[in-house]
């Protein structure tokens, strides 16, 4: 059981103070019965509750996908630069999400926000290996002996990465640069970029396009966000999601 007010406050209908104004002044009922005591206890999953006569629609866990562009953090609040949290807008402020990992300032393509803690928790959990895909435009061309390096692991000097994939798609002799597709299961700071160095390369632009088993999907141009889909939560479970 919750408080009515709480309820309507994480649904989006203002803060505790406007919902409690908008109770008192008769504006939501449950089961039929309009209520004025903002302490009113009720089941959000299974009473009917409205207000201003349209039906409340309670959900604990929120989930979106943003294809991040460049130029903001990951991270909720900052003092100087916007971040993801800021360029979903005001409207979501009540669904307290946050992201699960970080993508560098520069780094662009697909972050998943949420407020379920411990599906974050166990998605960025090393011992869960959760794939990351990262498409990377780096300086020089790659070679047999970096795709050999990245399979074994590559020393960084406070850590060895796990064994990951990099596979050349295509090297532009003119600019001399590769487009290349890398396989993480692992999320250190600044991880491809530090990887690509320790073989004399520069990544020069980054997009993750997956994790796990969600992918930047072709509809969601960069800045955009929507939330998951029903097939995009259900791949999630095995980590842990829940929908209530
Ligand atoms: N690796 C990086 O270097 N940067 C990112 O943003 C993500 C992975």
């Amino acid at each position: 059981m919750m408080r009515i007010d709480k309820v309507l406050a994480h649904t989006g209908y203002g803060t505790r103070k406007q919902v409690r104004q908008m109770i008192k002044d008769g504006r939501v009922s449950v089961n039929g019965e309009i209520i004025r005591n903002h302490g009113f206890q009720v089941n959000p999953y299974e009473d009917e509750i409205s207000a201003f006569g349209e039906e409340v629609y309670y959900r604990k866990y929120y989930y979106f996908l943003l294809n991040k562009p460049e130029g903001i953090i990951s991270a909720t609040e900052d003092h100087i630069h916007e971040t993801v949290i800021d360029w979903l807008g005001p409207d979501f402020a009540y669904m307290e999400l946050f992201p699960v990992g970080r993508l560098d300032i520069d780094t662009t393509g697909l972050l998943l926000l949420t407020n379920n803690g411990p599906l974050s928790h166990r998605l960025l959990s090393p011992k869960q290996e959760v794939s990351k895909v990262y498409i990377a435009l780096v300086t020089g061309e790659v070679t047999q002996s970096d795709i050999d390096a990245f399979a074994k692991g590559l020393d960084l000097g406070d850590f060895v990465t796990q064994p990951s994939t990099l596979t050349a798609e295509e090297y532009s002799p003119d600019h001399d640069l590769s487009l290349t597709e890398v396989v993480i299961t692992e999320g250190k700071f600044h991880q491809v970029k530090r990887m690509f160095e320790a073989v004399g390369k520069t990544v020069v632009q980054l997009q993750r396009v997956q994790m796990g088993p969600l992918t930047l999907s072709e509809d969601l141009a960069t800045g955009e966000f929507r939330e998951l889909t029903d097939e995009e939560k259900e791949s999630l479970r095995e980590y842990g999601l829940i929908d209530k």
